[in-house]
């Protein structure tokens, strides 16, 4: 589903070339629960954002469901994240613009669907947000930001989820559920899933954990099953 190889990221800076990814070589299969675990600086939100095509390798190649990024303009890029991939990111995930309705209704009315409206409303009343449809992103905390999002990946039934660090801002109880709510997109529609997280607990759920340390794949570790499934 996601194949990486030899992805190469460098960065001109005022010290000079600084490369952020040294050659990371790996593959997703379908409906994978991926955790990519780090230090702080160590490469995992680049790795995400060039996985999801938001930017542009250096060198090395990503394929997502076959399809080559590198050999894309930006405007197939566009399209393929439009058909193929959802996020859920701490920051600019929802358009400012928009409530929290007409951000998870915006998907659904892009494929003509006239039933976008009350479909959007169930998939706010999912993630327990059917009170605050009418707000806008600066009017949400940031639990309930990340809980938009994630109606909004439902909405897409994107077949690729990638999450940087979502439960990172919220107290216990919202990570829970946010959590669950990815879990259960994986479980109904096989979305495959690439998480980036600092949470131990939420690693050893996932069926697998890549380990970035200074740009490269330190450890790359498959779960058990029973591990997965558990908590
Ligand atoms: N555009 C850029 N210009 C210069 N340096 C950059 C740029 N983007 C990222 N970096 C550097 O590359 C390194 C990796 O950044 P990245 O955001 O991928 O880390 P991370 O593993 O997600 O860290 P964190 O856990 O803190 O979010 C960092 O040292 C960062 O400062
Ligand atoms: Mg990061």
């Amino acid at each position: 589903m996601i194949e990486t190889r030899n992805l190469v990221k460098s960065v001109d800076t005022s010290e000079g070339l600084l490369t952020i990814l040294k050659g990371i070589t790996l593959k997703v299969n379908e409906g994978e629960i991926v955790a990519i675990v780090g230090a702080s600086g160590s490469g995992k939100s680049t790795l995400l954002g060039l996985m999801a095509g938001l930017d542009g390798a250096s060198s090395g190649d990503v394929l997502l469901d076959d399809n080559n990024l590198t050999e894309m303009d930006e405007e197939q890029r566009a399209m393929l994240r439009g058909q193929l991939v959802g996020f859920v990111f701490q920051s600019f995930q929802l358009l400012p613009s928009l409530t929290a309705l007409e951000n998870v209704m915006l998907p659904i009315e892009l494929k003509g669907d006239d039933q976008a409206r009350d479909k959007a409303k169930q998939l706010l009343q999912r993630v327990g947000l059917e009170e605050r449809w009418h707000h806008y992103p600066n009017q949400l905390s940031g639990g309930e930001q990340q809980r938009v999002a994630i109606a909004r990946a439902f909405a897409t039934q994107a077949k690729i989820l990638f999450a940087d660090e979502p439960t990172g801002n919220l107290d216990t109880a919202t990570g829970k559920k946010v959590v669950e709510l990815l879990f259960e997109l994986n479980r109904e529609f096989s979305t495959t899933l690439v998480l980036v997280t600092h949470d131990e607990r939420l690693a050893q759920r996932c069926n697998r954990v890549i380990k970035l340390v200074a740009g490269e794949i330190a450890e790359d570790t498959k779960n058990t099953v029973e591990e997965s499934v558990s908590v």
